[in-house]
């Protein structure tokens, strides 16, 4: 375990910067899943919108209602957190399973998504609200160490790939490109399901074979899948970990403009345009 500046705590792992609770025994055990046709993988760089497509999977699947809460649904094997699952257990879960993860591509559940069975789900979320997100998120959290650093040092370690889960860059660039090759990902963006939500709702169901579902079913699912909505909803709600509670803070595009000073916002877009250029992928900001 390695503590930094301001009591900031993560773990190296395959030479990746971690959270602490993801731990070599659980991350092995990750890698060498074998999915199933009927499995559902979603992945995404934290705060990029994972727990409102969660929902979203759950509610085109019908498997909301049968079980208790988002939390209790998933199956976050990497963790070794609350959402913790023997290997048996994870092999008995019914189906269709629903894996959750915050890995990059090369580090994936069940080791080469594009040559694996189920299907993959990777989110992702304009930068500049994500480290934003993040930063609001983590501070002062027991798995960051109580991190009190402040937004210009939480800035400067996002850009250098150290805060956990590190690199933006490589996480999303890794899935972007994987996606673009592989039937069996699908890349969603943040803003297009704000945006566009009822074609966005649209294409991931039609991607888990669900494109036969009523009109009245898909705006039943579009209006329990709002911000507000989802706030109130037993079936999203975390449970219990107070440490939870920002799992929903704004839901909004453009929310880094409150965070953000000038030039660092200047700063940062030249450092996406460095990092970014040439792959064809782009954000909206606002
Ligand atoms: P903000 O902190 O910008 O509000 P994750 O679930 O991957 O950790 O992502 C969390 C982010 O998604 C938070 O962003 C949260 O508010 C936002 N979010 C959660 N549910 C949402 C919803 N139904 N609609 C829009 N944004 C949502």
């Amino acid at each position: 375990l390695i503590i930094g500046e301001h009591g900031y705590k993560h773990r190296l792992l395959d030479s990746r910067v971690m959270p602490p609770f993801i731990t070599p025994t659980r991350y092995a055990l990750s890698r060498r899943i074998r999915t199933r046709d009927s499995d559902i993988c979603f992945s995404s760089y934290p705060k990029s919108g994972s727990t409102w497509l969660s929902y979203i999977i759950f509610l085109l699947t019908d498997s909301a209602s049968a079980r208790d809460t988002i939390q209790s649904s998933l199956i976050w094997v990497e963790s070794s957190w609350t959402y913790l699952r023997s290997e048996a257990e994870v092999e008995a879960a019914s189906e269709p399973r629903v894996f959750k993860s915050h890995m990059p591509y090369d580090m994936a559940l069940g080791g080469v998504p594009a040559e694996n069975k189920g299907r993959y789900i990777y989110i992702a979320r304009n930068p500049k609200d994500v480290v934003t997100s993040y930063y609001r998120f983590e501070s002062g959290k027991s798995w960051t160490g109580f991190y009190d650093g402040g937004w210009e040092h939480w800035l400067g370690m996002f850009v250098d790939g150290k805060v956990q889960r590190g690199d933006w860059f490589h996480h999303v660039l890794s899935w972007w490109e994987a996606s673009q090759r592989a039937e069996n990902i699908l890349f969603v963006k943040y803003e297009d399901l704000k945006r566009d939500t009822t074609a966005e709702i649209r294409r991931i169901a039609e991607f888990l074979g669900k494109s036969q579902l009523t009109e009245e079913r898909m705006t039943e699912i579009e209006s329990k899948i709002g911000f507000e909505e989802m706030k109130k909803d037993k079936f999203s709600s975390l449970g219990d970990v107070k440490e939870f509670n920002q799992f929903f803070r704004k839901g909004e595009i453009g929310s880094w403009k409150d965070q953000f000073t000038v030039r660092q916002s200047e700063m940062f877009d030249q450092l996406c345009e460095e990092r970014m250029s040439g792959s064809g992928l782009h954000f909206d900001y606002e």
